[in-house]
């Protein structure tokens, strides 16, 4: 599915400065988009526009050239906090979804197991919540996420609580489920590390919204070494674009 941002711009009412100013966008189907930027400068904002959730003061969002009035079953949000049910064990809260979405008990079964395989749970079904890592409720969010079989994935900063060496598996993770499902995914990060590694291009949003976004490419074949030297040059090019900005 694509995704198209015509002149998006949202100015909060009770905010002096548009926060985000005639952002154009176009993001191809199946495509990895990162964006990055500094604390504030409206990452979430832009992901919760997206997602329906708000409504720009002026410009237009369309999915496959339709536009977007609210939130939708073509797209699903994975926020930083997991978001899942104490109460529930593992795979009730992958279902949980689909329950709500009125899929049958055959097929939640079904596509619980699928996706509870891809992000390698499958045999902590049945745990409660409060007995797995942080690592493993991030996956089972991601199980849940994708359960929902929307083509549009919408995730922000889901992987910036936990430590580095669980966030970095799970990365490759992401990375290795999202070359199977081939969904489109937009990805919100403060690490332009992680952006590089995982996105097809990456969107660097300045603090200062009249200023534009830059959009790197990020032309480098997959799996890629975060130590490789183009890898290197690429990550210091979009940290010095963004130094300064407190990120
Ligand atoms: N519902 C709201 N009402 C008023 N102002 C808001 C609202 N949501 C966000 N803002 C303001 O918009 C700006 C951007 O916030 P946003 O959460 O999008 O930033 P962010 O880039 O996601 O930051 P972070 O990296 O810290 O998550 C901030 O100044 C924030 O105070
Ligand atoms: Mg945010």
């Amino acid at each position: 599915m694509s995704l198209e941002l015509k002149n998006v711009s949202m100015q909060f009412s009770n905010s002096e400065n548009a926060t985000l100013n005639e952002i154009s966008l176009c993001v191809e189907p199946g495509e990895f988009v990162c964006i990055v930027g500094a604390s504030g400068c409206g990452k979430s904002t832009l992901l919760n526009l997206i997602a329906g959730l708000l409504k720009p003061t002026s410009g237009e969002i369309l999915l496959d050239g339709k536009k977007i009035t609210g939130p939708g079953a073509d797209r699903t949000v994975m926020f930083q906090d997991h978001g899942l049910y104490p109460w529930l064990n593992v795979i009730d809260n992958v279902k949980f979804g689909m329950k709500l979405a009125g899929v049958s008990k055959e097929e939640q079964e079904e596509r619980a197991l699928h996706y509870l395989k891809m992000v390698n749970l499958l045999e902590y079904r049945d745990y409660p919540i409060h007995q797995i890592s942080g690592g493993m409720r991030q996956r089972t969010a991601l199980a849940r996420a994708l359960t929902m079989d929307s083509s549009v994935l919408l995730m922000d900063e889901p992987f910036s609580a936990l430590d580095k060496q669980t966030s970095n598996k799970l990365r490759e993770e992401l990375q290795r489920i999202w070359m199977e499902t081939k969904r489109t995914i937009l990805f919100i990060t403060h690490s332009v590390e992680e952006a590089v590694y995982l996105g097809d291009r990456v969107v660097v949003l300045s603090a200062d919204s009249q200023k534009k976004p830059h959009i790197v490419e990020i032309g480098l074949e997959r799996p890629r070494h975060v130590y490789s030297p183009e890898f290197v040059e690429l990550r210091h090019q979009i940290l010095e674009e963004i130094r300064g900005e407190e990120i």
